[in-house]
Parts: structure tokens; sequence; C-alpha cells
């Protein structure tokens, strides 16, 4: 395989990222950090992240449990948490102007929240998110199921991509209008962020929860060294666990993967693109373990999931517009950066929800991207169904990939009273206007 590093920087030392445990009680302290983002031997990084470093650390919770968060902002400047697919309350839910205010620099703000969902979330700043997801203010939020899967190691694998300068620091090239009009702000480095674990061994059971913590890049990813199967995306169990080819990861998205190690010395992380293929990152081996026999990776444990009324649904298109080559931009709209994209013509939050649900209520929505660019639409509060073949609900997921010109029908049980915002995770997108907001009464 030919493998190239990822685009500027020489080296493949393995990244060594700060992450930490949390206990249930957490506090979540916000602050400048430097960070060791390029290999050994570059220099550190000025960073923003969490309790020191970024990523920020691992929260974890079981099912059904409350997480009890104090969030310090020790930045410079104003900002709030959102914890990504958590079907919780919304007055929690970390949406400056939606659902809280900004957290100014030195104050606090007390996140309580319910854990009804097990599986794999993150948690990143919502405030200007662009420049502070960029800069690194996100972290892992991994909800325990009663009944864990049988493995030896459960860990957590973030991507991203950073766009760094020749010395070593992060761009500052926020207001890039060209980036965000195209595919939004595309890194020029990037790295899988492993979770350190010790004494992998070939015959080992891994279980790997990937999440693209990326602004804007959209990660095909490929797992040497392992066999196994795709159990979860985006924090949901599949009924049927499916094979982990063709695992696509948009900005935000998150797949769980129980897999047999099946090398010696060798489980990589592999970003394939057209144009080659580049190693995000590898975890190290520890030699063989004959005792596991490989067997069938068995589905995990379903959460409670309320059923669309089809029948009853009521019918909604959201379509996106704008960018680079639209009609949009030939109209002149894109003079203004925060109207560069637009969904059903409407560009930002303003004070006319996208739509308004009675609680309970489900609704089919088209999602018709009637652009020349890819977008994983984000639902706050909820997930939904990706409407499959046959009129079927399909994946149930929190973001979902509509291809540049395609179609792609969900379905939503509205079930979560509040403002929810709803927005193109493509974070380049969303701060160029890409975002809307449902009511649910
Ligand atoms: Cu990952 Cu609006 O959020
Ligand atoms: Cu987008």
């Amino acid at each position: 395989m030919n493998r190239r590093d990822f685009l500027i920087v020489a080296g493949a030392a393995a990244l060594t990222p700060h992450i930490a445990f949390a206990s249930t009680q957490t506090q979540l302290m916000a602050q400048p950090v430097r960070a060791q983002i390029l290999p050994e031997g570059h220099p550190a990084t000025a960073m923003l992240g969490f309790n020191g470093g970024t990523p920020g650390p691992v929260l974890k919770m079981q099912q059904g449990g409350m997480f009890d968060i104090r969030f310090m902002n020790r930045l410079d400047e104003d900002s709030a948490i959102h914890w990504h697919g958590l079907r919780t309350d919304n007055a929690m839910d970390g949406v400056p102007g939606l659902t809280q205010e900004v957290v100014k620099p030195g104050a606090e703000f007390a996140y309580r929240f319910h854990a009804p969902d097990a599986g794999t979330f993150w948690y990143h700043s919502h405030n200007r998110s662009l420049e502070q997801v960029a800069k690194g203010l996100y972290g892992p939020l991994i909800v325990e199921e009663s009944a864990p899967p049988d493995v030896d190691h459960d860990l957590v694998v973030m991507i991203d991509d950073w766009r760094m300068t020749e010395a070593g620091t992060l761009a500052d090239d926020f207001d890039n209008m060209h980036d965000q009009a195209h595919d939004g702000r595309l890194g020029n480095y990037a790295r899988a962020l492993v979770e350190p674990v010790k004494q992998v061994q070939r015959g080992d059971r891994v279980r790997l929860r990937l999440i693209n913590v990326a602004t804007d890049r959209i990660f095909p990813v490929i797992i040497e060294g392992a066999d196994g199967m795709v159990v979860a995306l985006d924090g949901m169990p599949l009924p049927n666990p499916r094979p982990m080819s063709d695992l696509v990861l948009a900005p935000a998205q998150r797949a769980d993967i129980i897999a047999d190690v099946t090398s010696s010395d060798h489980l990589a992380f592999i970003f394939q693109t057209r144009e080659g293929s580049y190693l995000l990152g590898e975890i190290p081996m520890d030699g063989e373990n004959a005792v596991r026999v490989p067997s069938q990776v068995p589905a995990l444990v379903p959460n409670a999931v309320a059923q669309p009324d089809m029948d009853k649904a009521v019918s909604l298109t959201l379509s996106m517009e704008g960018g680079a080559m639209s009609r949009r931009m030939m109209r002149g709209m894109m003079g203004r950066r925060d109207a560069i994209w637009a969904f059903n013509g409407q560009s930002g939050v303003t004070d006319r929800p996208f739509h308004r649900f009675a609680r309970g209520q489900t609704a089919r929505i088209k999602l018709i991207n009637d652009t020349r660019f890819p977008h994983g639409i984000h639902l706050h509060g909820h997930h939904f169904f990706e409407i499959g073949a046959g009129d079927t609900p399909g994946d149930f997921r929190d973001t979902t990939l509509v291809e540049a010109g395609g179609t792609r029908e969900i379905a939503c049980v509205f079930d979560n009273p509040g403002k929810w915002l709803l927005h193109c995770h493509m974070l380049g997108h969303q701060a160029a206007g890409m975002k809307t907001w449902v009511d649910v009464i």
C-alpha cells in the first residue's frame, strides 16, 4: 500500500494526546494549552483545551446516570459546551442564543443532564465553533451499557485534521470565504488520537469508538490488522452488525466497531482517498494471545427508541442552497460571509424556526442537497431514521451525510421539548449560514 504522511509533515511518530479520565462530579476547565499536534521533535502548538490538554478528558457515565459537570471558562473569549448526540434536556444543550447565554471569560456554568442512551458521544464548544473546535475544544463522552459487550479493550479513537503552518502553529485563517464557500476549512495534517492502551495482543477483541472531530473533513477509514463489524453508528446500536468496509465518517459522526486483532505487529487506522492512503495512527501491539477464539460479533443492546408513525407523519422539505458555483452566488448573495449557505432560502438562526412540532409528532423531512458539495446535517436533541429502500426506517443517526446533488429522506419523532439547532456539521458551512432550528412544544 502506498502510504504517505498526510501532506506537509514528514515523520510518523505516534501522537501522544492528553487523554485522562474524569470522575462523576467533573470539572471541565477550558483554557489555553500547548499540545504536541505535530510528531515529537516538532514544536508544541498553542491550542485551546480542557483540564490542561486537547482532547479533553473522556467523560464516562453509566446509562441512565446523571452528568454533573462544572464548566469553567478560563479562556479570554466566550464559550459554551454542547453534548453532541445526547437526547437530553434542552436547557443543557449548550447553544448560545438558543438554549443559554454565552459563558463569559472567568465565568462558570453547571451542566447537569441525564444519559438516556448508552453509546459513543462527544462534547465540543458550540460558540464560534469553527474556530474553537479547530483549536481543540472537544473531548469524548461515553455512556456505558449496563451489560457491556465482552471485549479485552475498549478504546476511543478521535480523528481530526489540523491546518498547520510551516512554523508549527495552527493557521489563523478562520474567516477565509473561499474555504467556506467550498468544502469548508480542511486541514493539511491528520491523525487518529488513540486513547493510551497497554498490551493489545493478536487474538484480543477490541471495541473501537471512532469519532470524527474534524471541523469539515469527511474521513473514509480503513482498519488494518483486525477483523470485525460495525455495531453502532452515532452512538446507536445497529440491530444487525455490518462489515466495516466502506466506513465513512462525516464530521461529528461516530462508529463503534468490535473486532478481533488478527495481526501481531500492526493495528492501524488508514485514511483512504482517491489520491492515496495515509496512516492516521496505530495502536501499539504486544505479541499474541492464543486464548481467545474469534467468534461472531453480537449486536449491542438497543436503546429505547420511539418508532415513527409514518402514516400520520407531516412531510417537510429542507433544501440546502448556496456555496461556490450556485445560483445563490450568481445572484450576488455571497458578499456576506454569514449568508453563503442557506436552508430554504434562509441563512442563520432567526426568530422563525424551520418548523414548530407538537411534542411526539413524527415528521418526514426530505433533505435536498442542491449544491456542489456534500453536507453532514445534524439535529440536536434527537436522533432520526434515514429512510431506506421500501420506505422503511433505516439507520438511526444524529448526523447524516448528503452527497452533492443528492437527496435523503429522514423520519424523526420530535419528542424532546425545546428549541433545537439543525445545522450542517461542516463547521465552516455552519459559520457561513447553514443553520436553522426547530421548536418542539
Ligand atoms: Cu456537534 Cu450543533 O453540534
Ligand atoms: Cu455543509
